[in-house]
């Protein structure tokens, strides 16, 4: 199992401009040191490491301005190539874009490196150039469109976010934010900024809130990527705080950890579902919540109205 890692600490921020530069530099015969530039301590780097803390890949966004950025020195280790590892780098360097409110992200890509990126979603965008070591680049862009970073079902996602926002006023003004779904799991963001207690953590009943949505959320895509018309209802909620939040919060839902069948609503009868929500924080469950949800039918009249 691969892990993604911000490199913050020095020594993996030294282990890290190595392996850029003995991936990207060296071959072209730059000495060590060729590898860093002005742009490195002002951007957001990211990591994935092998079971000993050896880097496997690296990258960075450069954040131009604040609609574009620059993704540069990507780089996977030679052995390990086609596995999977450059994308899954990228997958965390645009998440990391997102969150910053990125709209474009720009990179200049050296030969074969350009079916890389195509297959991250970038296009070319102008024509070719040479760089300073006289090697083809090819500038490419992929705009950061709302829908962009749900793996699955972004259509549903974007308008579960809106009926959020518009039916449940109090979770815009929460900031809840549906932050990936992958068609197994849904997972929810909640600031901490504006959802704070007066011991600087996060107030319980904003966690818990949180939660409900997140249930309600997994339910509804559920019944949309079924077919299915029904009116959710929070029938019972219980919440565990095991610990405080001083940071955004995640709620996660797997779909394999809900209980229930929503088959009854085919034959216009209503069914329940039990679904169990993880709201985490520096990875850790920092409370536990069990919502027992009813499922209305919607009568037909309702539908075709
Ligand atoms: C480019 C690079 C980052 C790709 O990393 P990776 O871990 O091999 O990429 P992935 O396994 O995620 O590949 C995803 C897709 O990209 C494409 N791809 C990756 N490398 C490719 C190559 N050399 N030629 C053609 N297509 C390639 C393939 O479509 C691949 O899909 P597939 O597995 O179905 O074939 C890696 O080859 C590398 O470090 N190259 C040297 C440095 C470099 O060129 N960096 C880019 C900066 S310009």
């Amino acid at each position: 199992m691969f892990k993604v890692i911000c490199p913050d600490a020095s020594g993996e921020m030294d282990k890290y401009y190595r392996f850029r530069w003995e991936v990207l530099n060296k071959p072209l015969q730059l000495p060590l040191g060729s590898e860093r530039d002005a742009y490195d301590d002002h951007s957001i780097h990211r990591m994935i490491r092998d079971r000993q803390g050896e880097p496997l890949a690296v990258g960075r966004l450069f954040l131009s301005d604040n609609k574009e950025a620059l993704i540069r020195h990507v780089a996977v280790c030679p052995e390990q190539r086609k596995l999977g590892l450059g994308t899954l780098l990228m997958m965390a360097l645009e998440e990391a874009a997102h969150d910053e409110g990125v709209e474009r992200i720009v990179v200049n890509a050296r030969g074969d490196a350009q079916a890389f990126f195509s297959s991250c979603g970038f296009e070319p965008a102008g024509n070719p150039t040479f760089d300073k070591v006289k090697i083809k680049v090819q500038q490419m862009v992929k705009e950061l469109s709302p829908e962009h970073r749900f793996v699955r079902q972004p259509k549903l996602c974007t308008q579960l976010q809106q009926m959020f926002n518009q039916q449940i006023p109090l979770s815009e003004k929460m900031g809840v934010r549906l932050h990936q779904y992958t068609g197994n799991e849904l997972t929810t963001k909640l600031p901490i900024a504006g959802n704070g207690n007066p011991h600087s953590t996060m107030f319980a009943g904003s966690i818990y809130s949180q939660a409900v949505l997140s249930g309600w959320g997994m339910i509804w895509l559920m019944l949309e990527e079924h077919g299915f018309a029904g009116d959710i209802v929070l029938a019972k909620g219980e919440i565990k705080h095991r610990k405080a939040i001083d940071q955004d919060a995640l709620a996660k839902v797997k779909k394999s950890q809900m209980k229930g069948s929503l088959l009854p609503l085919i034959e216009g009868k209503k069914c329940k579902m039990t679904v169990t929500v993880q709201v985490c924080h520096n990875k850790e469950v920092a409370a536990e919540f069990k919502g027992f949800y009813v499922i209305l039918p919607k009568l037909q009249a309702e539908l075709d109205s």
